[in-house]
């Protein structure tokens, strides 16, 4: 990441799963982000196979943007990581979108 950008991560209680909990509460952070602080960019990636993190970042409308391969984790092993990004530029059309 560069100055003005930033990264979401994101985790919720099991029994909380399923209810778009997080993918409001990442809209409510993006929100923070562009029109608060006036960021360029936010990232999000999730671990290959988590497709319950895919589809947030999906659902987030975040853009595909790279793939990190063979990485080591905070968790001790090595996995595949996907990075998806949300322009200033790309949320402002996407706001647009949403208000018509
Ligand atoms: C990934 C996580 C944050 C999703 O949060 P959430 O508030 O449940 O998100 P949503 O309600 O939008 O559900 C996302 C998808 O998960 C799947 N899902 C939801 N509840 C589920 C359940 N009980 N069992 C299996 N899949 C489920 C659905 O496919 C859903 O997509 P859909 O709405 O298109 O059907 C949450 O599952 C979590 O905290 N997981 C553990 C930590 C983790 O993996 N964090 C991501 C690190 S990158």
């Amino acid at each position: 990441m560069k100055r003005g950008e930033a990264e979401i991560g994101y985790w919720i209680g099991k029994p909380y799963w399923g209810r778009g909990f997080i993918p409001e509460a990442v809209g409510a952070l993006l929100s923070r982000c562009f029109d608060d602080l006036a960021l360029d960019a936010v990232w999000c990636g999730y671990y290959e196979g988590n497709a319950k993190s895919k589809r947030v970042v999906e659902k987030c409308r975040f853009e595909y943007h790279h793939t990190n391969r063979d990485i080591a984790t905070p968790l001790g092993d090595r996995r595949t990581e996907h990075f998806y990004v949300m322009t200033r530029a790309n949320y402002t059309v996407l706001n647009v979108a949403r208000e018509r």
